[in-house]
C-alpha cells in the first residue's frame, strides 16, 4: 500500500455540518466553535456560506461570524458561495478565499441552486474573473460528483470535463463531493485516479459523506489514488438540505485519529479536536454519527 507522509484536513464542520442543523446556533457559540477548531492545528476551514437566508437560515449570521472571529494568521477561512449576490456579500465581508459549488448533476443543481449546471458555470465563471483581479483563492467544489440523489450515477466522464473546466476557468483547488455519501471505494479510486491523470495546476480534493457508512473507505481509496486533501467534519455533522437522505460528512476526528494509526502526519492534535466536539453537544439534536468520542478512555 503506498501512503502519504502528511494528509491536510479541510474542516467544513461550521459550513456543510452546521447549515443542516434544525435549531439556529447563536452566533457566538458557532464564533467560539470557529475559534476552538483554529486552535486544533487544523489550517484551512469552511467557516460559512453566503446563500439565501430563506433556504439556509443558519447561515443567515455570516457576515457577523466572520467578523466576530480571532482569525489565526496561520488559517485560511472559506466561504462557500453560489452566485454572484453571494459573491459581492464575501467581498463586503473581507473574505480572501471563496468556495463555488456546482453540482455534476443538473437535476440537483437546480434544486440546490436554481440553476441548471451551465447556467451556474456561467455565472461562476463571471465570478472567478472577479476574484482572480482580485487575488482571491478559489475552491471549485463539484458536487454529485459520484451520485445524485434523483438522477443516480454520475457519468464519470462528465466529471472529468468539468475539472479541465474548472482548470481553464482559474481554480485553484477543485473537489469532488460525494454529497450523498453513496459511492464505493472503487468508483472513487477510478475517478480519483482518473482526474489526476489530467495534470491539472489546481489541486484536487476529496469530500466524503458517510450514509452508507463509507466514508473511511473512500479515503483510503482516494488515498490510493494519490490524493492527500480532504474535507471533514467535526463530529461527522453534515449534510446537504438540498439532496435528501444525506449524512453526515466523514467525522474529522476519525479520519484525523486513522490517518495518524497508519503513520500519516496531519499537524491536527486530536485531543483539541475532541473538546470541540463538546462544545457542539448542546446545539445539536441528533446523536454525532463519529465513533472516536463515544470511545471510553480513547488513546489519542
Ligand atoms: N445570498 C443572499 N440573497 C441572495 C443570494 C445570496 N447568495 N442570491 C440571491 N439572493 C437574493 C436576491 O438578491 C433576490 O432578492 P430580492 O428578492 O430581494 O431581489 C432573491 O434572492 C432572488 O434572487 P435569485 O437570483 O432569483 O435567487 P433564487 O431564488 O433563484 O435562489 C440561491 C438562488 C442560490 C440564492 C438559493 O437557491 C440558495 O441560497 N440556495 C442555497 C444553496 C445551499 O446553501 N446549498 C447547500 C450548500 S452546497
Ligand atoms: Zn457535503
Amino acid at each position: 500500500m503506498s501512503l502519504p507522509d502528511k494528509v491536510e484536513i479541510i474542516e467544513v464542520g461550521p459550513r456543510d455540518g452546521i447549515q443542516n442543523e434544525f435549531n439556529f446556533i447563536p452566533t457566538e457559540k458557532k464564533i467560539e466553535l470557529i475559534n476552538a477548531l483554529s486552535k486544533t492545528g487544523i489550517k484551512r476551514m469552511e467557516a460559512v456560506s453566503f446563500v439565501h437566508p430563506k433556504y439556509v437560515p443558519q447561515m443567515k449570521d455570516a457576515n457577523e461570524v466572520l467578523n466576530g472571529i480571532e482569525k489565526s494568521p496561520s488559517v485560511q477561512y472559506m466561504a462557500l458561495i453560489p452566485n454572484k449576490k453571494g459573491y459581492d456579500r464575501a467581498i463586503e465581508s473581507g473574505v480572501n478565499s471563496l468556495s463555488l459549488v456546482v453540482g455534476a448533476s443538473d437535476s440537483f443543481n437546480l434544486k440546490n441552486v436554481k440553476m441548471s449546471r451551465e447556467q451556474s458555470i456561467t455565472n461562476l465563471a463571471t465570478v472567478i474573473e472577479k476574484a482572480k483581479a482580485n487575488d482571491i483563492f478559489i475552491r471549485y467544489s463539484i458536487a454529485t460528483a459520484f451520485w445524485c440523489p434523483f438522477e443516480g450515477k454520475v457519468d464519470a466522464d462528465l466529471v472529468l470535463k468539468m475539472v479541465e473546466e474548472a482548470e481553464m476557468l482559474g481554480a485553484d483547488e477543485i473537489v469532488l463531493a460525494d454529497t450523498i455519501g453513496r459511492a464505493n471505494p472503487k468508483q472513487v479510486f477510478e475517478l480519483f485516479q482518473a482526474a489526476l491523470s489530467l495534470k491539472t495546476k489546481s489541486s484536487i480534493s476529496a469530500h466524503f459523506h458517510d450514509t452508507y457508512g463509507m466514508a473511511l473507505g473512500n479515503v483510503m481509496a482516494a488515498l490510493e489514488a494519490g490524493i492527500t486533501r480532504f474535507d471533514a467534519s467535526i463530529g461527522g455533522l453534515g449534510g446537504c438540505p438540498f439532496a435528501p437522505g444525506a449524512a453526515g460528512n466523514a467525522a474529522t476526528e476519525d479520519l484525523v485519529f486513522m490517518l495518524h494509526e497508519m503513520g500519516i502526519d496531519t499537524g491536527i492534535d486530536l485531543g483539541q479536536l475532541l473538546a470541540c466536539i463538546e462544545l457542539l453537544k448542546p446545539f445539536t439534536n441528533r446523536e454525532l454519527t463519529g465513533h472516536l468520542h463515544k470511545v471510553k478512555g480513547c488513546q489519542s
